[in-house]
Protein backbone atom coordinates (compact mmCIF):
# COMPACT_ATOMS: atom_id res chain seq x y z
CA UNK A 1 0.00 0.00 0.00
CA UNK A 2 1.61 2.72 -1.26
CA UNK A 3 -0.91 5.56 0.23
CA UNK A 4 -1.05 7.34 3.37
CA UNK A 5 -3.44 6.05 5.39
CA UNK A 6 -5.25 5.76 8.69
CA UNK A 7 -5.66 2.48 11.00
CA UNK A 8 -9.38 2.16 12.53
CA UNK A 9 -9.80 -0.24 14.94
CA UNK A 10 -13.11 -1.61 15.64
CA UNK A 11 -14.51 -2.19 19.12
CA UNK A 12 -17.95 -3.30 17.54
CA UNK A 13 -20.04 -0.40 16.97
CA UNK A 14 -22.68 -0.68 14.40
CA UNK A 15 -21.42 2.32 12.98
CA UNK A 16 -17.95 2.10 12.24
CA UNK A 17 -18.12 1.30 8.58
CA UNK A 18 -19.38 5.04 8.74
CA UNK A 19 -15.97 5.95 10.19
CA UNK A 20 -14.30 4.92 7.33
CA UNK A 21 -16.68 6.14 4.85
CA UNK A 22 -15.65 9.50 6.58
CA UNK A 23 -11.89 8.96 6.26
CA UNK A 24 -12.04 7.79 2.08
CA UNK A 25 -14.17 11.29 1.44
CA UNK A 26 -11.44 13.03 3.28
CA UNK A 27 -9.55 11.48 0.08
CA UNK A 28 -7.23 9.40 2.90
CA UNK A 29 -7.46 6.04 2.40
CA UNK A 30 -7.72 3.51 5.69
CA UNK A 31 -8.66 0.13 6.74
CA UNK A 32 -10.64 -0.97 9.66
CA UNK A 33 -9.40 -3.52 12.08
CA UNK A 34 -11.19 -5.62 15.03
CA UNK A 35 -9.37 -4.08 17.89
CA UNK A 36 -8.02 -8.03 19.21
CA UNK A 37 -7.01 -9.04 15.77
CA UNK A 38 -3.52 -6.72 15.81
CA UNK A 39 -1.04 -7.38 17.89
CA UNK A 40 1.53 -4.45 18.45
CA UNK A 41 3.93 -5.35 16.17
CA UNK A 42 1.46 -5.68 13.48
CA UNK A 43 0.36 -2.24 14.01
CA UNK A 44 3.88 -0.77 13.79
CA UNK A 45 4.61 -2.30 10.58
CA UNK A 46 1.39 -1.15 9.39
CA UNK A 47 2.45 2.74 9.70
CA UNK A 48 -0.16 4.67 10.24
CA UNK A 49 -0.84 7.99 10.10
CA UNK A 50 -3.17 8.30 12.28
CA UNK A 51 -5.51 5.93 14.49
CA UNK A 52 -9.26 5.87 15.11
CA UNK A 53 -10.70 4.21 18.16
CA UNK A 54 -13.95 3.19 16.79
CA UNK A 55 -17.18 2.98 19.50
CA UNK A 56 -18.92 -0.66 20.49
CA UNK A 57 -21.14 -1.89 23.13
CA UNK A 58 -19.21 -2.70 25.77
CA UNK A 59 -18.54 -0.55 28.87
CA UNK A 60 -14.89 -0.01 30.08
CA UNK A 61 -16.63 -0.60 33.49
CA UNK A 62 -16.81 -4.31 33.00
CA UNK A 63 -13.57 -6.49 34.05
CA UNK A 64 -12.04 -7.30 31.18
CA UNK A 65 -13.65 -4.90 28.71
CA UNK A 66 -11.88 -4.72 25.06
CA UNK A 67 -8.80 -2.51 25.04
CA UNK A 68 -6.47 -0.64 22.51
CA UNK A 69 -3.36 -2.54 22.11
CA UNK A 70 -0.71 -0.22 23.95
CA UNK A 71 1.44 0.52 20.19
CA UNK A 72 -1.68 2.93 19.66
CA UNK A 73 0.01 5.06 22.13
CA UNK A 74 3.72 4.17 21.87
CA UNK A 75 3.80 5.32 18.07
CA UNK A 76 3.77 8.86 18.20
CA UNK A 77 0.93 9.09 16.35
CA UNK A 78 -2.48 11.01 16.44
CA UNK A 79 -5.42 9.58 18.04
CA UNK A 80 -8.84 10.03 17.96
CA UNK A 81 -11.03 7.73 20.28
CA UNK A 82 -15.17 7.92 19.30
CA UNK A 83 -17.57 7.17 22.08
CA UNK A 84 -16.44 3.46 22.94
CA UNK A 85 -12.63 4.55 21.70
CA UNK A 86 -12.76 8.19 23.33
CA UNK A 87 -13.62 5.92 27.13
CA UNK A 88 -10.92 3.08 26.70
CA UNK A 89 -8.23 6.01 25.75
CA UNK A 90 -9.45 7.91 28.75
CA UNK A 91 -8.75 4.63 31.04
CA UNK A 92 -5.86 3.63 29.43
CA UNK A 93 -4.26 6.64 30.16
CA UNK A 94 -5.18 7.32 33.48
CA UNK A 95 -8.84 8.85 33.69
CA UNK A 96 -12.13 7.23 34.63
CA UNK A 97 -15.05 6.11 33.18
CA UNK A 98 -18.43 5.67 35.45
CA UNK A 99 -21.64 4.00 34.51
CA UNK A 100 -24.04 7.46 33.43
CA UNK A 101 -27.70 7.81 35.50
CA UNK A 102 -27.88 10.41 32.57
CA UNK A 103 -28.09 8.25 29.23
CA UNK A 104 -28.21 9.94 25.93
CA UNK A 105 -29.40 8.67 22.61
CA UNK A 106 -30.05 10.74 19.96
CA UNK A 107 -29.66 14.43 18.88
CA UNK A 108 -27.76 15.89 21.61
CA UNK A 109 -26.37 19.65 21.85
CA UNK A 110 -22.48 20.05 22.65
CA UNK A 111 -21.24 23.59 23.54
CA UNK A 112 -17.73 24.61 22.77
CA UNK A 113 -15.41 25.51 25.23
CA UNK A 114 -12.16 25.64 23.65
CA UNK A 115 -10.46 25.48 20.16
CA UNK A 116 -8.49 22.34 18.88
CA UNK A 117 -7.35 20.94 15.65
CA UNK A 118 -10.45 19.13 15.55
CA UNK A 119 -12.48 22.19 15.13
CA UNK A 120 -10.59 24.27 13.05
CA UNK A 121 -12.86 26.56 10.39
CA UNK A 122 -15.98 24.78 11.77
CA UNK A 123 -16.90 25.26 15.23
CA UNK A 124 -15.96 28.18 16.98
CA UNK A 125 -15.82 28.80 21.12
CA UNK A 126 -19.33 29.69 22.62
CA UNK A 127 -20.93 27.94 19.86
CA UNK A 128 -23.75 25.17 20.52
CA UNK A 129 -23.59 22.33 17.89
CA UNK A 130 -26.11 19.71 17.08
CA UNK A 131 -24.28 16.25 17.61
CA UNK A 132 -25.31 13.13 17.41
CA UNK A 133 -24.76 10.55 21.04
CA UNK A 134 -25.49 7.35 21.88
CA UNK A 135 -23.83 6.36 25.42
CA UNK A 136 -24.32 5.39 28.58
CA UNK A 137 -21.44 5.40 29.92
CA UNK A 138 -19.27 8.81 30.67
CA UNK A 139 -15.53 10.12 31.13
CA UNK A 140 -15.82 11.37 34.40
CA UNK A 141 -12.01 12.50 35.01
CA UNK A 142 -9.87 13.09 32.40
CA UNK A 143 -5.96 11.50 31.81
CA UNK A 144 -3.47 14.49 32.88
CA UNK A 145 -2.14 16.53 29.38
CA UNK A 146 -6.15 16.86 28.70
CA UNK A 147 -8.52 19.42 28.59
CA UNK A 148 -12.18 19.67 28.26
CA UNK A 149 -12.70 21.42 24.97
CA UNK A 150 -16.88 20.79 24.62
CA UNK A 151 -19.29 19.92 26.89
CA UNK A 152 -22.81 18.75 26.58
CA UNK A 153 -25.58 18.32 29.43
CA UNK A 154 -25.16 14.44 29.64
CA UNK A 155 -21.33 14.70 28.98
CA UNK A 156 -19.63 17.28 30.84
CA UNK A 157 -16.13 15.61 28.86
CA UNK A 158 -18.02 15.48 25.48
CA UNK A 159 -14.63 16.38 23.64
CA UNK A 160 -11.47 16.10 25.18
CA UNK A 161 -7.82 16.96 23.40
CA UNK A 162 -4.47 16.39 24.41
CA UNK A 163 -2.68 18.83 21.83
CA UNK A 164 0.52 18.07 22.31
CA UNK A 165 0.29 14.48 22.09
CA UNK A 166 -2.27 14.96 19.48
CA UNK A 167 -4.90 12.47 20.89
CA UNK A 168 -8.53 13.42 21.03
CA UNK A 169 -11.74 11.59 22.45
CA UNK A 170 -14.82 12.38 21.42
CA UNK A 171 -18.51 11.13 22.93
CA UNK A 172 -20.90 11.78 19.80
CA UNK A 173 -20.35 10.32 16.83
CA UNK A 174 -19.18 12.42 14.00
CA UNK A 175 -19.36 9.34 11.37
CA UNK A 176 -23.24 9.71 11.63
CA UNK A 177 -24.98 12.53 8.90
CA UNK A 178 -27.22 13.45 12.09
CA UNK A 179 -23.73 15.28 13.28
CA UNK A 180 -24.10 17.68 10.53
CA UNK A 181 -20.51 18.44 11.12
CA UNK A 182 -18.93 15.56 11.63
CA UNK A 183 -17.50 14.54 8.30
CA UNK A 184 -15.41 17.86 8.71
CA UNK A 185 -14.28 16.81 12.26
CA UNK A 186 -12.73 14.02 10.55
CA UNK A 187 -11.56 15.97 7.86
CA UNK A 188 -9.94 18.16 10.07
CA UNK A 189 -8.22 15.01 12.09
CA UNK A 190 -7.14 13.21 8.86
CA UNK A 191 -5.77 16.71 7.31
CA UNK A 192 -4.98 18.99 10.20
CA UNK A 193 -3.97 16.59 12.98
CA UNK A 194 -2.92 13.85 11.11
CA UNK A 195 -0.93 16.06 8.27
CA UNK A 196 -2.86 13.52 5.46
CA UNK A 197 -2.23 15.77 1.80
CA UNK A 198 -5.18 13.40 0.69
CA UNK A 199 -4.01 11.03 -1.52
CA UNK A 200 -6.45 8.79 -1.99
CA UNK A 201 -8.19 9.54 -5.86
CA UNK A 202 -9.81 6.71 -8.04
CA UNK A 203 -7.29 8.19 -10.82
CA UNK A 204 -4.55 7.56 -8.13
CA UNK A 205 -6.45 3.64 -7.17
CA UNK A 206 -6.77 2.88 -10.94
CA UNK A 207 -3.17 3.18 -11.77
CA UNK A 208 -2.37 1.39 -8.99
CA UNK A 209 -4.50 -1.73 -9.04
CA UNK A 210 -3.94 -2.14 -12.87
CA UNK A 211 -0.28 -2.31 -11.84
CA UNK A 212 -1.21 -4.85 -8.90
CA UNK A 213 -3.40 -6.87 -11.37
CA UNK A 214 -0.65 -7.52 -13.98
CA UNK A 215 1.51 -9.01 -11.12
CA UNK A 216 -0.73 -10.78 -9.89
CA UNK A 217 -1.49 -12.32 -13.67
CA UNK A 218 1.29 -12.42 -15.38
CA UNK A 219 0.33 -13.75 -18.69
CA UNK A 220 -2.45 -15.89 -17.55
CA UNK A 221 -6.47 -16.18 -18.34
CA UNK A 222 -9.14 -14.31 -16.24
CA UNK A 223 -12.40 -15.52 -16.18
CA UNK A 224 -14.76 -12.63 -15.03
CA UNK A 225 -19.16 -13.55 -14.43
CA UNK A 226 -20.92 -10.53 -15.47
CA UNK A 227 -24.42 -9.83 -14.07
CA UNK A 228 -24.91 -6.62 -15.66
CA UNK A 229 -24.68 -5.26 -12.21
CA UNK A 230 -22.07 -2.39 -11.07
CA UNK A 231 -19.58 -4.30 -9.15
CA UNK A 232 -19.04 -7.24 -12.04
CA UNK A 233 -19.13 -4.44 -14.72
CA UNK A 234 -16.57 -2.27 -13.37
CA UNK A 235 -14.47 -4.81 -12.31
CA UNK A 236 -14.45 -6.49 -15.83
CA UNK A 237 -13.44 -2.90 -17.53
CA UNK A 238 -10.55 -2.52 -14.81
CA UNK A 239 -9.27 -6.07 -15.75
CA UNK A 240 -9.31 -5.54 -19.14
CA UNK A 241 -7.60 -2.28 -19.58
CA UNK A 242 -5.06 -4.28 -17.34
CA UNK A 243 -4.80 -7.71 -19.12
CA UNK A 244 -6.83 -7.08 -22.36
CA UNK A 245 -7.88 -9.89 -24.40
CA UNK A 246 -6.40 -12.28 -21.38
CA UNK A 247 -9.90 -11.69 -20.04
CA UNK A 248 -13.12 -13.21 -21.44
CA UNK A 249 -16.25 -12.11 -19.23
CA UNK A 250 -19.30 -14.93 -19.24
CA UNK A 251 -22.73 -13.62 -19.32
CA UNK A 252 -25.68 -16.05 -18.27
CA UNK A 253 -28.85 -15.05 -19.61
CA UNK A 254 -31.35 -17.06 -17.16
CA UNK A 255 -34.37 -15.96 -18.89
CA UNK A 256 -35.15 -13.88 -15.69
CA UNK A 257 -33.33 -11.13 -16.86
CA UNK A 258 -35.04 -7.24 -17.01
CA UNK A 259 -36.38 -6.01 -20.48
CA UNK A 260 -33.59 -4.87 -23.10
CA UNK A 261 -30.92 -5.52 -20.04
CA UNK A 262 -29.14 -8.66 -21.88
CA UNK A 263 -28.54 -6.68 -24.67
CA UNK A 264 -27.60 -3.45 -22.83
CA UNK A 265 -24.78 -6.03 -21.07
CA UNK A 266 -23.91 -6.98 -24.49
CA UNK A 267 -23.57 -4.17 -26.51
CA UNK A 268 -21.96 -2.34 -23.86
CA UNK A 269 -19.15 -5.30 -23.41
CA UNK A 270 -18.99 -6.61 -26.27
CA UNK A 271 -19.22 -3.37 -28.96
CA UNK A 272 -17.93 -0.39 -26.96
CA UNK A 273 -15.37 -1.99 -24.97
CA UNK A 274 -14.56 -4.82 -27.14
CA UNK A 275 -13.79 -7.27 -24.51
CA UNK A 276 -13.94 -11.37 -25.47
CA UNK A 277 -17.31 -11.79 -24.07
CA UNK A 278 -19.28 -15.11 -24.02
CA UNK A 279 -23.13 -14.52 -24.00
CA UNK A 280 -24.68 -17.63 -22.93
CA UNK A 281 -28.36 -17.85 -23.34
CA UNK A 282 -29.85 -20.53 -20.75
CA UNK A 283 -32.87 -19.49 -20.62
CA UNK A 284 -34.74 -22.61 -21.39
CA UNK A 285 -32.80 -24.38 -19.36
CA UNK A 286 -33.29 -22.41 -16.09
CA UNK A 287 -37.14 -22.22 -16.94
CA UNK A 288 -37.55 -25.68 -17.85
CA UNK A 289 -35.75 -26.72 -14.38
CA UNK A 290 -37.63 -24.04 -12.27
CA UNK A 291 -41.30 -25.57 -13.45
CA UNK A 292 -43.50 -26.02 -10.56
CA UNK A 293 -41.20 -25.09 -8.17
CA UNK A 294 -42.98 -22.10 -6.16
CA UNK A 295 -41.06 -22.21 -3.22
CA UNK A 296 -38.52 -19.29 -2.55
CA UNK A 297 -35.16 -21.24 -1.38
CA UNK A 298 -35.67 -23.93 -3.87
CA UNK A 299 -35.69 -22.09 -6.58
CA UNK A 300 -33.03 -19.94 -5.08
CA UNK A 301 -30.79 -23.08 -5.11
CA UNK A 302 -31.70 -23.84 -8.52
CA UNK A 303 -30.85 -20.97 -9.94
CA UNK A 304 -27.35 -20.74 -7.96
CA UNK A 305 -26.77 -24.79 -8.86
CA UNK A 306 -27.60 -23.96 -12.60
CA UNK A 307 -25.89 -20.81 -12.65
CA UNK A 308 -22.18 -22.26 -11.69
CA UNK A 309 -23.07 -25.18 -13.76
CA UNK A 310 -23.87 -23.40 -16.86
CA UNK A 311 -20.90 -21.21 -16.32
CA UNK A 312 -18.37 -24.22 -15.57
CA UNK A 313 -19.13 -24.94 -19.02
CA UNK A 314 -18.90 -21.85 -20.49
CA UNK A 315 -15.04 -21.60 -18.85
CA UNK A 316 -14.03 -25.12 -19.65
CA UNK A 317 -15.15 -24.34 -23.49
CA UNK A 318 -12.50 -21.75 -23.45
CA UNK A 319 -9.86 -24.36 -22.21
CA UNK A 320 -10.47 -23.01 -18.55
CA UNK A 321 -8.59 -20.39 -16.82
CA UNK A 322 -6.43 -19.56 -13.67
CA UNK A 323 -8.19 -16.93 -12.52
CA UNK A 324 -11.48 -15.84 -11.24
CA UNK A 325 -12.27 -12.41 -11.34
CA UNK A 326 -14.80 -11.07 -8.72
CA UNK A 327 -16.41 -7.68 -7.63
CA UNK A 328 -16.06 -8.17 -3.76
CA UNK A 329 -16.66 -5.02 -1.67
CA UNK A 330 -15.13 -3.93 1.28
CA UNK A 331 -17.99 -4.37 3.16
CA UNK A 332 -18.35 -8.12 2.51
CA UNK A 333 -14.65 -8.68 3.48
CA UNK A 334 -14.98 -6.47 6.49
CA UNK A 335 -18.17 -8.72 7.39
CA UNK A 336 -16.04 -11.74 7.33
CA UNK A 337 -13.29 -10.33 9.81
CA UNK A 338 -15.50 -8.88 11.91
CA UNK A 339 -14.90 -10.01 15.76
CA UNK A 340 -18.49 -9.60 16.14
CA UNK A 341 -19.63 -11.36 13.30
CA UNK A 342 -20.50 -15.28 13.99
CA UNK A 343 -22.53 -17.17 12.04
CA UNK A 344 -25.87 -15.80 11.66
CA UNK A 345 -29.12 -16.96 10.23
CA UNK A 346 -29.37 -17.78 6.61
CA UNK A 347 -32.39 -15.18 5.78
CA UNK A 348 -32.02 -16.13 1.72
CA UNK A 349 -29.26 -18.05 -0.10
CA UNK A 350 -27.77 -15.49 -1.93
CA UNK A 351 -26.74 -16.71 -5.24
CA UNK A 352 -23.05 -16.77 -6.12
CA UNK A 353 -20.30 -18.35 -8.07
CA UNK A 354 -19.50 -19.74 -4.92
CA UNK A 355 -17.51 -23.87 -4.86
CA UNK A 356 -16.30 -22.88 -8.42
CA UNK A 357 -12.68 -21.46 -8.10
CA UNK A 358 -11.80 -24.91 -5.71
CA UNK A 359 -13.46 -27.11 -8.50
CA UNK A 360 -11.77 -25.66 -11.16
CA UNK A 361 -8.58 -24.77 -9.52
CA UNK A 362 -8.53 -21.18 -10.23
CA UNK A 363 -7.65 -18.22 -7.81
CA UNK A 364 -9.13 -15.47 -7.24
CA UNK A 365 -9.13 -11.53 -8.64
CA UNK A 366 -10.72 -9.23 -6.47
CA UNK A 367 -9.17 -5.89 -7.23
CA UNK A 368 -12.44 -3.92 -5.80
CA UNK A 369 -11.91 -5.64 -2.10
CA UNK A 370 -10.33 -2.20 -0.73
CA UNK A 371 -13.56 -0.26 -2.52
CA UNK A 372 -16.76 0.94 -0.83
CA UNK A 373 -19.88 0.93 -3.24
CA UNK A 374 -19.88 4.26 -4.34
CA UNK A 375 -16.31 4.47 -4.43
CA UNK A 376 -16.36 1.24 -7.09
CA UNK A 377 -19.14 3.76 -8.90
CA UNK A 378 -16.81 6.27 -9.15
CA UNK A 379 -13.95 4.45 -10.43
CA UNK A 380 -16.11 3.31 -13.35
CA UNK A 381 -17.18 7.29 -14.06
CA UNK A 382 -13.05 7.50 -14.17
CA UNK A 383 -12.77 4.05 -16.21
CA UNK A 384 -15.29 6.49 -18.07
CA UNK A 385 -18.16 3.77 -17.94
CA UNK A 386 -22.00 5.55 -19.04
CA UNK A 387 -23.06 6.99 -16.24
CA UNK A 388 -26.73 5.42 -16.74
CA UNK A 389 -25.24 2.10 -16.21
CA UNK A 390 -23.03 2.66 -13.33
CA UNK A 391 -26.18 4.44 -11.87
CA UNK A 392 -28.22 1.55 -11.92
CA UNK A 393 -29.98 -0.01 -9.29
CA UNK A 394 -28.57 -2.98 -7.74
CA UNK A 395 -30.02 -6.59 -9.76
CA UNK A 396 -30.22 -9.53 -7.64
CA UNK A 397 -28.45 -12.37 -9.21
CA UNK A 398 -31.46 -14.78 -9.34
CA UNK A 399 -33.32 -11.82 -10.87
CA UNK A 400 -36.98 -11.57 -11.53
CA UNK A 401 -37.40 -15.25 -10.82
CA UNK A 402 -37.36 -13.40 -6.73
CA UNK A 403 -40.21 -11.06 -7.86
CA UNK A 404 -42.46 -13.50 -9.03
CA UNK A 405 -43.72 -15.15 -5.55
CA UNK A 406 -44.97 -19.01 -6.81
CA UNK A 407 -44.06 -20.52 -10.33
CA UNK A 408 -42.46 -19.10 -12.79
CA UNK A 409 -43.68 -19.07 -16.01
CA UNK A 410 -43.05 -17.56 -19.42
CA UNK A 411 -46.52 -15.74 -19.34
CA UNK A 412 -45.71 -14.03 -15.72
CA UNK A 413 -42.02 -13.14 -17.01
CA UNK A 414 -43.37 -11.47 -19.95
CA UNK A 415 -46.13 -9.13 -17.49
CA UNK A 416 -43.75 -8.43 -15.07
CA UNK A 417 -41.22 -6.42 -17.73
CA UNK A 418 -43.62 -5.04 -18.98
CA UNK A 419 -44.66 -3.58 -15.26
CA UNK A 420 -41.28 -3.50 -14.52
CA UNK A 421 -40.36 -1.11 -17.38
CA UNK A 422 -43.45 1.29 -17.27
CA UNK A 423 -42.64 1.71 -13.28
CA UNK A 424 -38.68 2.76 -14.11
CA UNK A 425 -39.26 4.75 -17.02
CA UNK A 426 -41.75 6.75 -14.56
CA UNK A 427 -39.40 7.10 -11.95
CA UNK A 428 -36.89 8.30 -14.12
CA UNK A 429 -39.36 10.76 -15.64
CA UNK A 430 -39.86 12.09 -12.77
CA UNK A 431 -35.99 12.75 -11.57
CA UNK A 432 -36.19 9.89 -8.19
CA UNK A 433 -34.14 7.35 -9.73
CA UNK A 434 -31.14 8.58 -8.36
CA UNK A 435 -32.76 9.38 -4.90
CA UNK A 436 -33.88 5.77 -4.49
CA UNK A 437 -31.53 2.40 -3.57
CA UNK A 438 -33.67 -0.07 -5.83
CA UNK A 439 -37.43 0.10 -7.08
CA UNK A 440 -39.16 -2.43 -8.62
CA UNK A 441 -42.47 -4.45 -9.56
CA UNK A 442 -43.02 -7.37 -8.28
CA UNK A 443 -45.63 -9.77 -9.82
CA UNK A 444 -48.07 -11.27 -7.01
CA UNK A 445 -49.41 -14.85 -7.65
CA UNK A 446 -53.08 -13.41 -6.45
CA UNK A 447 -55.79 -12.40 -8.73
CA UNK A 448 -58.88 -9.87 -8.10
CA UNK A 449 -61.48 -8.56 -9.04
CA UNK A 450 -61.62 -5.80 -11.43
CA UNK A 451 -63.96 -3.81 -14.11
CA UNK A 452 -62.54 -2.51 -17.34
CA UNK A 453 -64.44 -0.80 -19.64
CA UNK A 454 -68.20 -2.50 -19.43
CA UNK A 455 -66.36 -5.86 -18.48
CA UNK A 456 -65.34 -7.61 -15.42
CA UNK A 457 -61.50 -8.89 -15.28
CA UNK A 458 -60.10 -11.36 -13.51
CA UNK A 459 -55.95 -10.85 -13.42
CA UNK A 460 -52.88 -10.44 -11.36
CA UNK A 461 -51.96 -8.06 -8.45
CA UNK A 462 -48.87 -5.83 -9.27
CA UNK A 463 -46.99 -4.52 -6.45
CA UNK A 464 -44.49 -1.62 -6.20
CA UNK A 465 -41.41 -1.48 -4.57
CA UNK A 466 -39.20 1.17 -4.13
CA UNK A 467 -35.90 1.72 -1.12
CA UNK A 468 -33.96 4.00 0.48
CA UNK A 469 -30.63 2.39 1.67
CA UNK A 470 -27.05 2.96 1.98
CA UNK A 471 -25.88 -0.37 1.91
CA UNK A 472 -29.08 -3.17 1.56
CA UNK A 473 -28.52 -4.36 5.16
CA UNK A 474 -31.36 -2.14 6.48
CA UNK A 475 -34.42 0.20 4.05
CA UNK A 476 -37.02 2.22 4.42
CA UNK A 477 -39.74 2.66 1.95
CA UNK A 478 -39.48 5.38 -0.29
CA UNK A 479 -41.97 8.12 0.28
CA UNK A 480 -43.62 9.03 -3.00
CA UNK A 481 -46.39 11.84 -3.61
CA UNK A 482 -49.32 10.16 -4.47
CA UNK A 483 -50.08 11.55 -7.60
CA UNK A 484 -46.97 9.67 -8.64
CA UNK A 485 -47.94 6.68 -7.88
CA UNK A 486 -51.56 6.86 -8.76
CA UNK A 487 -50.00 7.90 -12.52
CA UNK A 488 -47.59 4.80 -12.14
CA UNK A 489 -50.76 2.73 -11.34
CA UNK A 490 -52.59 3.12 -14.36
CA UNK A 491 -50.56 3.29 -16.69
CA UNK A 492 -49.73 -0.44 -15.88
CA UNK A 493 -53.46 -1.26 -15.61
CA UNK A 494 -53.80 0.51 -18.83
CA UNK A 495 -50.93 -0.77 -20.61
CA UNK A 496 -49.80 -4.30 -19.05
CA UNK A 497 -52.63 -6.70 -19.81
CA UNK A 498 -52.48 -9.11 -17.01
CA UNK A 499 -52.39 -6.73 -14.04
CA UNK A 500 -55.76 -4.93 -13.13
CA UNK A 501 -54.86 -3.88 -9.70
CA UNK A 502 -51.48 -2.11 -8.33
CA UNK A 503 -50.26 -2.24 -4.75
CA UNK A 504 -47.44 -0.33 -2.93
CA UNK A 505 -45.30 -1.88 -0.30
CA UNK A 506 -44.58 0.21 2.69
CA UNK A 507 -42.64 -2.37 4.47
CA UNK A 508 -39.20 -1.03 5.87
CA UNK A 509 -36.17 -3.81 6.69
CA UNK A 510 -36.39 -5.27 9.30
CA UNK A 511 -38.83 -6.70 9.76
CA UNK A 512 -39.06 -7.11 5.58
CA UNK A 513 -36.58 -7.45 3.65
CA UNK A 514 -35.70 -5.89 0.18
CA UNK A 515 -37.27 -8.40 -2.11
CA UNK A 516 -40.03 -10.29 -1.82
CA UNK A 517 -38.59 -13.83 -1.68
P1 LIG B 1 -32.87 -8.54 0.62
O1 LIG B 1 -34.01 -8.98 -0.21
O2 LIG B 1 -32.14 -9.66 1.30
O3 LIG B 1 -31.82 -7.91 -0.40
O4 LIG B 1 -33.23 -7.45 1.58
C1 LIG B 1 -30.74 -7.10 -0.08
C2 LIG B 1 -30.04 -6.71 -1.36
O5 LIG B 1 -29.45 -7.88 -1.96
C3 LIG B 1 -30.01 -8.11 -3.25
N1 LIG B 1 -30.16 -9.56 -3.38
C4 LIG B 1 -29.30 -10.33 -4.06
N2 LIG B 1 -28.22 -10.03 -4.79
N3 LIG B 1 -27.90 -12.30 -5.28
C5 LIG B 1 -27.53 -11.02 -5.41
O6 LIG B 1 -26.55 -10.76 -6.12
C6 LIG B 1 -28.99 -12.69 -4.56
O7 LIG B 1 -29.30 -13.87 -4.47
C7 LIG B 1 -29.72 -11.64 -3.93
N4 LIG B 1 -30.83 -11.64 -3.15
C8 LIG B 1 -31.08 -10.33 -2.82
C9 LIG B 1 -31.31 -7.37 -3.26
O8 LIG B 1 -31.72 -7.04 -4.59
C10 LIG B 1 -30.98 -6.16 -2.41
O9 LIG B 1 -30.26 -5.19 -3.15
Amino acid sequence: MEHEHILILDFGSQVTQLIARRVRESGVYCEIWPFNSADDEKIKRYNPKGIILSGGPSSVTEENSPKAPQAVFNLNVPVLGICYGQQTMAVQMGGNVESSEHKEFGRAFVEIKKDCALFHGVWEVGSKEQVWMSHGDKVTSIPAGFEVVAISEGAPHAVIANEEKRYYGIQFHPEVVHTPHGAKLISNFTHQVCGCAGDWTMAAFREETIKNIRKQVGDKKVICGLSGGVDSSVTAVLIHEAIGDQLTCIYVDTGMMRAGESEQVVSLFKEHYHIPLIHEDASELFLGKLKGVSDPEQKRKIIGGLFIEVFENCANRIGGADFLAQGTLYPDVIESVSFTGGPSVTIKSHHNVGGLPERMNMKLVEPMRELFKDEVRALGIEMGMPEDFIKRHPFPGPGLAIRIPGEITNEKLEILRKADTIYLEEIKKAGLYDEIWQAFAVLLPVKTVGVMGDGRTYDHVCALRAVTSTDGMTADYYPYPHDFLGRVATRIINEVRGINRVVYDITSKPPGTIEWE
